[in-house]
């Protein structure tokens, strides 16, 4: 049997997420997706109208399917969790079984189980600010969108996960680099993420034989990186400085998730896997 993977944080063609599902997709695997609730509209319909039929062909000329799209707020473990603003919110109400909790339930329903599990998203309303003018409320929802939802979502999907599995996040250089411009606490967000990834490594490596591993990657223009702005100048900084030239493509981020979600690295949990032109070693600039 085929691997099947779930992989929360894909709402349009241009991420991480999406070029994870191609690489995994290419690899075999099957591939369901969780989907921002106000972004869910639009990506459906836009998949359906063949918006992104070009960025779904793989290499053997083939079109990859997207088995199922959910629904998903990764900020809501559980249907308790959700207040009352939210629930009759417009774009929240046309939904439903959105909450972590509720995603695995439905995974399992409809699919039993799956073996890879990838968090693909990100989320800081203040991250234009820096730390200093950061409000603890913006600061608390960075961390809870891009780091909690994490082990939200890993706690929830582990029973569902077979043996052997692999989980996997994206992260970014900014939780152990001073990166100006990176701010509304996503820094720190990131920094909790990578220290996460070790301690759940060991947890659900003991509990489950599950694998946990981040990716940090290099410079890409999603539509999440063109919302904080300098995404441009952090393009330029990379490939003028970063041992390896070239922009990064979002496909060499793909393609690592697919190594690390492979049997290829069943050794390897509690990495942080440096996926950026090896901008990180750099120590000077030259
Ligand atoms: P993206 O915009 O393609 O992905 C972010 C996704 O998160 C979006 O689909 C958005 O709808 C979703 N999202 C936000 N809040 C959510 C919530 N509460 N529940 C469910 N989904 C939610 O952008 P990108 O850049 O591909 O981001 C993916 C990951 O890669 C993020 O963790 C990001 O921090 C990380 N990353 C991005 C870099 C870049 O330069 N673009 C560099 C290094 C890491």
């Amino acid at each position: 049997r085929g691997k099947r993977a779930f992989i929360a944080g894909v709402a349009d063609d241009q991420g991480f997420g999406w070029a994870i599902a191609k690489a995994l997709a290419s690899a075999g695997a099957e591939i369901l997706v969780g989907t921002w609730v106000p972004a869910l509209n639009i990506f459906e319909s836009s998949l359906r109208r063949g918006k992104f039929d070009e960025s779904r062909k793989l290499a053997n000329g083939s079109m990859f399917d997207i088995a199922k799209v959910y629904p998903l707020d990764a900020v809501f473990d559980t249907p308790e969790d959700v207040p009352e603003d939210i629930k009759n919110n417009k774009r929240y109400a046309g939904s439903s079984k959105w909450t972590v909790q509720e995603v695995a339930e439905s995974v399992k329903n409809d699919f039993g189980s799956i073996d890879i599990l990838v968090h693909s998203l990100a989320n800081g309303p203040e991250v234009t600010k820096p730390l200093l003018e950061t409000s603890r409320k913006g600061y608390l929802a960075a961390i809870s969108a891009s780091s909690y939802s994490y082990v939200s979502l890993l706690k929830y999907f582990a029973p569902i996960m077979n043996p052997g599995s692999s989980s996997l996040s994206l992260t970014y250089l900014a939780s152990e680099r001073i990166i100006p411009g990176y701010g509304g606490g996503m820094s720190s967000a990131k920094a909790a993420l990578e220290s996460d990834t070790r301690v759940l490594a060991f947890e659900v490596g003991r509990k489950h034989g599950i694998r946990v591993n981040t990716i940090s990657a290099g410079p890409l223009r999603s539509r999440a990186a063109k919302a904080i702005g300098f995404i441009d100048k952090m393009i330029e900084y990379s490939t003028a400085n970063a041992p390896l030239t070239k922009e990064l493509d979002s496909g060499d981020v793909g393609n690592a998730a697919a190594f690390l979600s492979s049997p290829l690295a069943s050794a390897i949990t509690g990495s942080v896997v440096y996926v950026d032109n090896g901008l990180n070693a750099m120590g000077l600039a030259v």
